[in-house]
């Protein structure tokens, strides 16, 4: 519990330091203490943060190749460690290969080479990170069954999110087609309909509520409701405060067919795309669909982003086909969805 405490105050006080508090503690921090820090109120736990780590592979081999680690969202602090899977507060393997400008291993903390040098990292500064990834090169002998372990931290003195991912010789079972919710743990789990090529990685993740446009349009006689565009809002987390992103169409396609668009508020960049694959779910939802980027960003909060794909749809669907009687008449429809950026 002592480690838990003192990571608890650590991160207390990791949001409004430039970086990480110096405090003992923090690199033999076990999982059942990851577990207290979580339940610890000192900031609070934070449902539906949609912070992610995604790996990908799903075992290690001693001495063998490294293993890429992405801690998916936006940020401010992070720490991250492998250990045994189920409580050892031994930290294994080595960290490399990550934004030097954000990121440390905390070896200057006093504890934090016990169990060798770079076991351990954390964030370098209270500024916002958005998807990173890391590179986690295994020990040299055997430490069994493993886990990567995250605890994520949104901003200066708000809420945190604890993650973690296994790596054994267990393969990913995907999850059956259909309806049910789906959260993300690698990219092997999304329906194989709409997943994005398996080298890439989900560099954000945002929660949509908005209106999916519908024009009662003549198709030859008969009033049709035709799709026409989506607008909504893009949220880090289902509390809805403070939208990070609009989505919204072009009124015209681009030079590659593309319409749907997302526009960062944070930074005022753009993405637009087109839709390659749906996949129906359900008579009262939208489809999820995949879409690939027509027009990508290469700064800002879509930098790096390929695909996009549309999952977790709530309502969305156009009107019954006998409330088409004012022929260019639009109807908005309300929807949530959840999109998940690729690349
Ligand atoms: C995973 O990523 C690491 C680091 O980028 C890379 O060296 C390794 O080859 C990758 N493994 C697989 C299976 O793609
Ligand atoms: C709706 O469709 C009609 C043609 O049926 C078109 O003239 C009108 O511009 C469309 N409105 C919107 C908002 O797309
Ligand atoms: C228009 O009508 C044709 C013929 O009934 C049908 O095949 C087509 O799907 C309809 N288009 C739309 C947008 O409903």
């Amino acid at each position: 519990m002592r480690a838990a405490f003192t990571l608890a105050a650590a991160l207390a006080l990791a949001g409004s330091v430039s970086t990480y508090p110096t405090y003992p503690g923090v690199c033999t921090v076990g999982t059942s203490d990851v577990a207290a820090v979580a339940a610890n109120g000192n900031m609070g736990p934070q449902a539906n943060l949609y912070y992610t780590l995604e790996t990908n592979a799903s075992t290690y081999t001693p001495g063998g190749q490294p293993i890429g680690v992405t801690i998916g969202g936006l940020y401010a602090g992070l720490l991250l460690f492998a250990a045994e899977s189920g409580g050892s507060a031994v930290h294994v393997g080595t960290w490399g290969d990550f934004d030097t400008n954000s990121f440390q291993t905390l070896d200057h903390i006093s504890g934090c080479t016990t169990f060798g040098a770079g076991s351990t990292l954390g964030h370098k500064n209270g500024q916002i990170k958005t998807g990173k990834y890391f590179t986690w090169t295994p020990p040299t002998t055997n430490a069994g069954s493993l886990a990567f372990y995250a605890i994520v931290v949104s901003a200066n003195a708000k809420g945190f999110q604890t993650l973690s991912s296994t790596i054994s010789s267990t393969v990913p079972t995907a999850v059956a087609t259909g309806e049910a919710n789906i959260q993300f743990t690698t990219i092997a789990a999304i329906p194989e309909t709409i997943r994005p090529d398996k080298t890439y990685h989900r560099l954000q993740a945002f929660h949509a509520v908005g209106s999916q446009i519908y024009n009662c349009t003549l198709n030859g006689t008969t009033p049709t409701w035709v799709a026409t565009g989506a607008q909504a809002q893009e949220f880090r987390t289902t509390a809805l405060t403070s939208p990070v992103a609009e989505h919204f169409f072009l009124p015209f396609a681009d030079a590659k067919g593309g319409r749907p668009s997302w526009f960062s508020l944070l930074d005022n960049t753009f993405i637009t795309g087109i839709v390659v694959a749906t996949l129906p779910v359900s008579a009262a939802k939208i489809p999820w669909t995949r879409l690939q980027l027509t027009s990508t960003s290469k700064a800002g909060l879509f930098a790096g982003v390929k695909t996009v794909i549309r999952v977790n749809t709530e309502g969305g669907v156009a009107p019954a086909a006998d409330t088409c009687t004012d022929v260019g008449k639009v109807a908005l429809q309300p929807y949530t969805a959840d999109y998940w950026y690729f690349g």
